[in-house]
């Protein structure tokens, strides 16, 4: 029951809730939204998710606010990057609206899972979209499903706003240069599970990943985009192999209203020893101040953070960004959905 909950303290994890929304893509069409309460799915053994990855993701959160709102953060970006992923999977596009009728219903519907203001946890949505229909021959399939699930969760890395320690893996890509690290696809999750159990084996919070071409340029972080910030500068690196996110724009943009220059460009893994401050950034780290970043291979060490304390400009962005998410401060972009 929700009211055992003990909002504080929650992981970034898996917890049942009253409902998801669920909607069928068949003969060409989008069909009805259907609330299911079952937390099982009944495909068929074929069907192409199961077998040749037609499967993309998304997360995003939603926000119980002190005015006692609830509040839904750039919801529509989510729907057109979903959009983008299943141009480059070959999969039928979720139109904005379906999307956005899905978010809200399943957000209504579990009301009593969404975390107090005062706990800093939140309602994170997973909106997933499957292949359902068979195929033995490696084609897109003509049947998908579309559903949202929600489960409160904590943050997603150690101490919410604290610094935490980060690692180069250099043995193992993520995503090729012209591949699927720009789609939210469940393979490049997949390939990343090896490097992230060597970086927590040995202590870190996260794998980084270098370009998989040269292994020269930073590409991001785990499930995060990664920025730094030095000379009045918020520098993110530009590649093809990583997940455009949404929580990074917000951030180049809060850093710009802040006077703030922004260089979106590749970034060297040397140039690292001179950012006064970086962080891992997503819908599911916020962000996530960065320490120090260790290269293992070759046994480098870039200390960002000199006290161990998050600097004072990724702090004003991470508050900006979280009061406009809950409403404190004027949401002058119009990211937010307030849900009556
Ligand atoms: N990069 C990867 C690989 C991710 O999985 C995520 C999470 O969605 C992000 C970056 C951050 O993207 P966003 O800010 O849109 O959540
Ligand atoms: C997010 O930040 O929403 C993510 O998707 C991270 C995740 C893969 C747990």
């Amino acid at each position: 029951m929700s009211q055992s909950i003990d909002w504080a303290n929650l992981p970034f994890g898996y917890m049942p809730t009253d409902y998801n929304v669920r909607c069928t893509y068949r003969n060409g069409k989008w069909g009805e939204i259907e609330v299911s309460s079952s937390e099982i799915l009944n495909i068929h053994m074929a069907a192409t998710c199961l077998h040749y990855g037609q499967e993309a993701f998304e997360g995003q959160k939603a926000f119980r606010c002190p005015d006692g709102k609830i509040r839904l953060f750039r919801i529509d970006d989510n729907a057109e990057r979903l959009q983008q992923t299943c141009r480059g999977i070959m999969m039928p596009e979720v139109p904005t609206e379906l999307f956005r009728a899905m978010a809200e219903k399943v957000i209504r519907l579990n009301e009593r899972f969404i975390p107090p203001y005062e706990s800093g946890a939140s309602l994170y949505l997973r909106p997933l979209l499957i292949g359902t229909g068979a195929q033995v021959g490696v084609h897109p399939a003509e049947e998908y499903m579309f559903l949202i699930f929600v489960t409160p969760v904590g943050p997603y890395f150690k101490g919410g706003f604290a610094t935490n320690d980060y690692v180069i893996i250099r043995e193992y890509d993520r995503a090729a240069p012209l591949g699927t690290g720009r789609y939210k696809v469940g393979g490049n999750y997949a390939a990343s599970l090896r490097a992230n159990h060597i970086a927590h084996e040995a202590g870190y919070s996260c794998e980084f990943y270098l370009d998989a071409k040269e292994k020269k340029y930073i590409d991001e972080c785990g499930a995060a985009n990664f920025f730094g910030i030095k000379d009045g500068k918020y520098i993110t690196p530009k590649s093809t192999s990583i997940l455009p996110s949404i929580t990074n724009r917000s951030l180049q943009q809060l850093a710009l209203d802040l006077g703030l220059e922004v260089e979106c460009r590749q970034i060297p893994e040397e140039e690292l020893e001179t950012f006064e401050e970086a962080g891992a950034c997503g819908t599911a780290a916020v962000i996530s101040p960065i320490r120090r970043i260790d290269d293992l291979e070759s046994k480098k060490s870039y200390v960002i953070s000199k006290d161990g304390k998050p600097g004072p400009i990724s702090t004003k962005l991470y508050t900006k960004l979280r009061n406009i998410q809950y409403g404190i401060e004027p949401d002058v972009h119009n990211w937010v959905t307030v849900l009556d």
